[in-house]
């Protein structure tokens, strides 16, 4: 079993860069919720727990508090701002609120000879964000830095082997962060660093072969890459026992489910099935506009129809599907902290009640991981570099009712779009692309004529694992020529608009 170092989070928006700083050392790392039970935590092979910074003030009587157990685990720990604040309050010392946030760069000045800062510079650029301080540490703690308006940086009980810094060492900003993460991981917990693609390859593959044992998986293959890891891991794993299987929902891109099932079985030998359900999906969203009914009524039909198709063999007792990280976090699956951003079809959008089991060996994995693992498993770098496109499909780009009108409309739209971009060398510099169609009608003026049409929204963004994002300012020239393709050859459209937003605030996806 894999080192892990756990993340108990507390609530703050830096928590997944606290997860992604100890995995890119090729340490594993999982967050969990703050109040986590005793038994979860001792699922894994423990080296050390991270306290993440959140939102709340510790002597408010609501505020999430520490685990009872966590001093029983012998295992460092390190507290970041609210974290720190905590084990300070547990230890007896003091927080105190403060009229003067203190947020954005600041120096510290490191006064003390500890393991936390081996190797950095005495005075160092680090990122805070905080309203409350540490006023006085507890008895036994010493203070080993301070920043430049004299408050308490950070602090330290050698013996007692905690940790605690009031400023975000995960955030790029903190010049020495990853150098502070290194010396919590490998010079405080002695972590091992073998958190490697080629390591969770063969783990998972292990692990699936145990819980399947005799009997089947029916993997569901939606043409994306997180699904063909899986597919390709459980072929590997159990061979003809693994039945892939691709739903055409209806929801597709232009001739993406030919082009896929062709990658799959000629190139990727996956030997999947197609089945064309999309009568089946689009009934089912007749005269649906909410985002969240539409979400949920997809994942529920994604399950009855897996479960239909599992009836035709004998002993298939689990739906293997590509469920990322991102797709529990954002699903509110993660702790009791996090918000639901959106039901995710896979996870949020499930039925209560299933009969397969579910099998989802990526869904720790954040997007460029699974890219990772995917080369390591010799799948094409074409394959692997297509956009994410969500399981949803053009439902959620379809801003309102989904009728098969707008959805021609849609896939015409967004072929030009991406066709443009591969032309010219821009589909590769961007993370995802595509075109969403607003739910409203214009005026324009064609060939002399009034015109009263659709508006198409171009979107693309970049970023490196879709938690956060910022809009791609493609050059005015290739905008042009979109917004001319666009509006000349997509019939029903006569204005494009493009999308600005980044993430946060925005989410990349419109619904
Ligand atoms: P948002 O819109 O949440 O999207 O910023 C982040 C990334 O996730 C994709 N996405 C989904 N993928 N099922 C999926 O498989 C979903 O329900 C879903 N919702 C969003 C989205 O395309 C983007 O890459």
């Amino acid at each position: 079993m894999n080192d892990t170092i756990i993340i108990l989070d507390y609530g703050s928006q830096y928590t997944q860069l606290i997860a992604r700083k100890i995995r890119e050392c090729n340490v594993h790392s999982i967050i969990l919720p703050f109040d986590c039970s005793d038994e979860k935590i001792r699922k894994y092979n423990l080296k050390g727990i991270i306290l993440s910074g959140g939102p709340s003030s510790v002597y408010e009587n609501d505020a999430p508090r520490l685990l009872e157990s966590i001093f029983n685990y012998n295992v460092p720990i390190l507290g970041i701002c609210y974290g720190f604040q905590l084990l300070v309050d547990n230890y007896k010392g003091t927080v105190k609120g403060s009229n003067k946030a203190e947020y954005g760069h600041a120096d510290i000045n490191i006064k003390y000879d500890s393991k936390l800062f081996k190797g950095i510079d005495h005075i160092s650029k680090v990122w805070m964000s905080h309203g409350d301080k540490v006023q006085k540490v507890p008895n036994e703690w010493i203070v080993t830095s301070r920043s430049d308006n004299n408050i308490i940086s950070s602090s330290e009980n050698k013996s007692g082997n905690t940790y605690g810094v009031q400023f975000h060492p995960e955030v790029y900003h903190t010049k020495d962060g990853q150098k502070i993460i290194n010396n919590f991981l490998f010079e405080i917990c002695n972590a091992n660093p073998n958190w490697t693609p080629d390591n969770f390859i063969n783990q998972t593959i292990d692990n699936i072969k145990e819980i399947v044992g005799d009997k089947k998986v029916i993997c569901a293959l939606s043409g994306g890459v997180d699904s063909t890891v899986v597919g390709t891991l459980m072929k590997k794993a159990i061979g003809s026992k693994a039945i892939c299987v691709f739903i055409d929902h209806g929801l597709l891109r232009k001739n993406e489910s030919s082009e896929v099932l062709d990658i799959y079985n000629n190139n990727l030998k996956l030997d999947v099935t197609i089945y064309d359900k999309s009568k089946e999906f689009l009934d089912g969203l007749h005269n649906i506009d909410d985002p969240e009914q539409k979400r949920k009524i997809i994942g529920n039909k994604f399950i009855e129809e897996f479960e239909k198709i599992s009836r035709k063999y004998t002993d298939i007792k689990f739906l293997a599907q590509g469920t990322l990280y991102p797709d529990v976090i954002e699903s509110g699956g993660y702790g009791k902290v996090a918000d639901k951003i959106k039901s995710h079809h896979n996870v949020g959008g499930l039925p209560e009640k299933m009969n397969l089991k579910l099998i989802e060996p990526v869904n720790e994995l954040f997007k460029d991981e699974v890219r990772k693992i995917g080369r390591s498993l010799n799948i094409p770098d074409k394959f692997l570099m297509r956009h994410p496109f969500p399981g949803p499909g053009l439902a959620i780009r379809i801003l309102g009712n989904i009728t098969e009108n707008r959805l021609e409309i849609l896939r015409d739209a967004d072929d030009i779009f991406i066709k443009i971009l591969k032309e010219f060398d821009y589909y590769d510099k961007i993370w995802q692309a595509f075109c969403v169609l607003l739910p409203l009608k214009t005026v324009g003026v064609m060939g002399d004529k009034r015109t009263y049409e659709h508006v198409i929204c171009i979107r693309m963004v970049t970023s490196i694992d879709g938690m956060t994002a910022d809009w791609y300012d493609l050059p005015e020239k290739i905008l042009k020529l979109c917004s001319n393709k666009i509006v000349n050859e997509v019939k029903g459209v006569n204005r494009v608009v493009m999308d600005i937003t980044s993430k946060p605030p925005g989410t990349i996806e419109w619904e």
